[in-house]
């Protein structure tokens, strides 16, 4: 009996809720000249709750002064003449009103409305702990024991009588203060009372975000069955969950952060985003021909690392070249030859060509801007701009990004293994860096998704109605003192464009220029410990790898020498500049100041690493790349690094020295790679082992032989009888 009563009572409720909400007639008013980004959320949000606002100054100029400032008095009167056709009598009819642009809705109607009647109040605004915008009143409003004390007219909701006559209580001119108007009223303690005017100290249902942020949660509960968690805000010194969030003021930024999880369905780790996969394009369904024009800026304001790779992934982008206007800007005179090599190659297949070179002295920020110009001139759809850091690996990048289909989107790029990204999590107050709760899972993809964000660069992509729809004055790379990536984000902030990174996917890398030094000849070679992963691609041979693989059987020209790939060709041209660059060859006598005893036994022409600076890296390239080939090929022989004192490159010459007598390495193994390629470069040469009788002298260029130093391996530098040979040499574990 007991069960049936409660199931009769819990009916009965779930009945009078409904009846409640129906017959509850609410009107949701907000005030919004530009279908802005953040008016599209507002929008989404409010859908999600079956909300359907009713939106004031649609398409109109905006009359209500500076926001930032004093202003709004124009929301007022707009809502005052759209309550007219109302009827005076209509006592039930509730409105809410809220701002739109920096405003989401986190629940459903009936719930606040629920709350507000609990509340008993007549009219209900919500409330924020500055006394705004004349802090002269603060004393008059009365004290509360908890929550917040002092109005804000973002977000209010009350009977239709009340806030009729709360809004027809005195004139209001456009450009005078909406806040400062209601806070009049609200401090009459005679007016306050006849109308009900309370505030919602708590955040029962109105949580403006302003000075209280540290206070809000994003909270998750996990669900019973397999589906994904859900998430609601909370304010943890009030114990509360509102409903509507106003990001007010410089809260702007946090309510941007709250948004990529709410309201709840928006994201989930289940699920990643949920949200992002609305208003996708989908490039497919078109032809290409039909596909939007693209202005692709390329930027190349500092010496780069692997400047080839950057093009080669340039020109491997999935996109019909002939919808693509390229423009490039290259301020450094050390990269003329890339660019013009990589415009030779492939600049006819573009649409057209704009080059800018570091001899036309442009800046950056006139660059950029010129750029932004450019695109809307030849009357582009999207315009993509790629900093020369920045490798767009995934060749589907481009069209992803378009299919993404939002006003500002960027590819997450990252340094490998590293926490250095392309976009902020957060801003300081003065718009400097500063790390999100959420960064370090999103650089890592331990999230992914599409997050919005305050600050990208390096990659990123712009609907170029943008262009059009905002003062390119306002919208411009260029302001005093600060990079134009700080000053182009901080104008998108401005103008309430949101500005989102992706890590839905891989997209690409960035690289890291901090210590590139163009001075030295091949600088890239030196780029092994800042840009591994780009080190390698350069530089290790493409089938090294696979000789890793234990069933991979060495070739073994002679007893126990052994021949693995393990550099480019790229690499050993680069090692044979680095060395003529430097040039001081050694004599080849005996006698050698290099040495710690002052005497080489058998000596070679050649020149140590550590004379070009570059042992520590070879040191590197033996431990990492030559180590795992050893523990492979001779069995149960560990040393982890590897030592060697002894790492130079010889060179052969007729009239010089066109051979090496027999000799024992001082080494526990040798290794030896070929740096150009015999019966091209040189004739002759090669390495005879005497003890088997044995010469392996069809070496291959990037290979690399592998021998036991002493006591067994006796071996001779064969004559090289034309050209030069060039050959990498180390004694490892001396
Ligand atoms: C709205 O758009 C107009 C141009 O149509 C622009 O002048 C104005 O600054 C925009 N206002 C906001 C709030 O973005
Ligand atoms: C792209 O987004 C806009 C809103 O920003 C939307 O109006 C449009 O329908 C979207 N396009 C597609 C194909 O969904
Ligand atoms: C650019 O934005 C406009 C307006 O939201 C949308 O209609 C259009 O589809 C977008 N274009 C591209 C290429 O994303
Ligand atoms: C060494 O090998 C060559 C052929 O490769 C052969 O002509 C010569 O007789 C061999 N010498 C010895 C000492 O076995």
């Amino acid at each position: 009996m007991k069960q049936n009563t409660a199931i009769f009572l819990l009916i009965t409720l779930i009945k009078l809720t409904i009846t409640s909400a129906i017959k509850d007639d609410i009107l949701v008013f907000t005030v919004a000249t530009n279908e802005t980004d953040g008016f599209e959320r507002y929008i989404d949000s409010a859908k999600k709750f079956s909300i359907t606002p009713i939106v004031l100054g649609k398409g109109e100029k905006w009359k209500g002064g500076d926001m930032r400032r004093l202003g709004g008095g124009w929301k007022i009167n707009l809502l005052k003449a759209a309550l007219e056709q109302y009827h005076d009598n209509e006592n039930e009819k509730i409105v809410l009103f809220t701002d739109a642009y920096d405003v989401i809705f986190l629940g459903q109607l009936g719930e606040i409305v629920q709350r507000f009647k609990n509340t008993g109040a007549q009219v209900l605004f919500g409330a924020e702990p500055f006394c705004w915008p004349n802090v002269e009143l603060a004393p008059q409003y009365p004290e509360v024991s908890k929550g917040q004390r002092f109005l804000n007219s973002g977000m209010y909701i009350g009977y239709f009588p009340q806030i009729k006559n709360i809004l027809n209580k005195k004139p209001i001119e456009d450009t005078e203060d909406d806040q400062l108007y209601f806070t009049q009223l609200y401090l009459d303690k005679d007016f306050r009372e006849s109308q009900g005017i309370k505030l919602d100290h708590l955040n029962e249902i109105f949580q403006n975000m302003n000075g209280v942020s540290d206070t809000l949660e994003i909270k998750s509960v996990e669900s019973k069955e397999s589906g994904p968690e859900t998430y609601f805000l909370k304010n943890i010194e009030t114990s509360t969950e509102p409903l509507i969030v106003h990001g007010n003021g410089p809260s702007k930024l946090n309510l941007n952060y709250l948004s990529n999880y709410l309201p709840n369905g928006v994201w989930n780790s289940l699920d990643g985003c949920v949200q992002c996969k609305t208003n996708e394009i989908r490039l497919d369904k078109f032809k290409q021909k039909q596909w939007p024009l693209v202005y692709l800026a390329l930027f190349i304001e500092m010496n780069t690392p692997f400047l080839e790779g950057f093009f080669k992934k340039i020109n491997q982008l999935e996109y019909p070249k002939d919808k693509i206007h390229l423009f490039i800007h290259n301020a450094m005179k050390f990269h003329s030859d890339d660019v013009s090599s990589f415009i030779d190659v492939h600049g006819h297949q573009y649409l057209s060509v704009k080059q800018i070179r570091p001899q036309d002295g442009t800046t950056e920020w006139a660059a950029r801007d010129l750029s932004l110009d450019q695109c809307s001139l030849k009357n582009c759809d999207v315009y993509f701009a790629v900093d020369s850091i920045a490798h767009i690996d995934n060749p589907f990048t481009l069209k992803l990004l378009i299919e993404q289909n939002r006003s500002v989107v960027a590819p997450m790029l990252v340094r490998p293994g590293k926490a250095w990204s392309n976009f902020w999590g957060s801003l300081t107050k003065d718009g400097f860096y500063a790390r999100s709760n959420d960064y370090m899972d999103i650089v890592f993809s331990q999230k992914k998704g599409l997050w919005n964000v305050p600050f990208i660069n390096s990659a990123y992509l712009i609907n170029a109605t943008l262009l059009k729809r905002y003062d390119r004055l306002k919208l411009t790379y260029n302001a005093p003192n600060v990079d134009a990536d700080m000053a182009f984000c901080r104008n998108l902030r401005d103008l309430d464009v949101f500005m989102y990174v992706s890590n839905r996917v891989e997209f690409g890398h960035l690289i890291n220029a901090d210590t590139y030094d163009i001075t030295r000849a091949e600088p890239d070679m030196y780029q092994i410990f800042e840009n591994e992963q780009d080190w390698e691609e350069a530089f290790i041979h493409p089938e090294y790898s696979e000789h890793l693989n234990p069933e991979m059987k060495e070739r073994q020209p002679c007893p126990d020498v052994y021949w693995s790939p393990v550099v480019t060709r790229k690499f050993c041209n680069a090692l044979i500049n680095m060395m003529e660059s430097y040039g001081k060859w050694s004599s080849g006598k005996n006698e050698d100041e290099r040495l710690e005893g002052g005497y080489e036994a058998v000596p070679t022409r050649d020149i140590h690493m550590n004379q070009v600076g570059w042992e520590s890296h070879w040191l590197h390239f033996l431990q990492k790349y030559v180590r795992p080939l050893q523990e492979k090929i001779f069995l149960g022989y560990y040393n982890d690094p590897p030592k060697s004192l002894m790492n130079f490159v010889v060179r052969y010459k007729p009239d010089e020295q066109p051979s090496l007598r027999p000799h024992h390495d001082s080494s526990t193994y040798t290794i030896n790679i070929a740096l150009n390629q015999v019966g091209v470069d040189y004739e002759g040469g090669g390495c005879h082992f005497l003890r088997y009788n044995c010469s392996v002298t069809d070496t291959q260029l990037g290979w690399m032989l592998m021998h036991p130093g002493r006591l067994t391996h006796y071996h001779e530098g064969l004559i090289v009888t034309k050209g030069i040979r060039y050959i990498m040499v180390s004694f490892v574990d001396p």
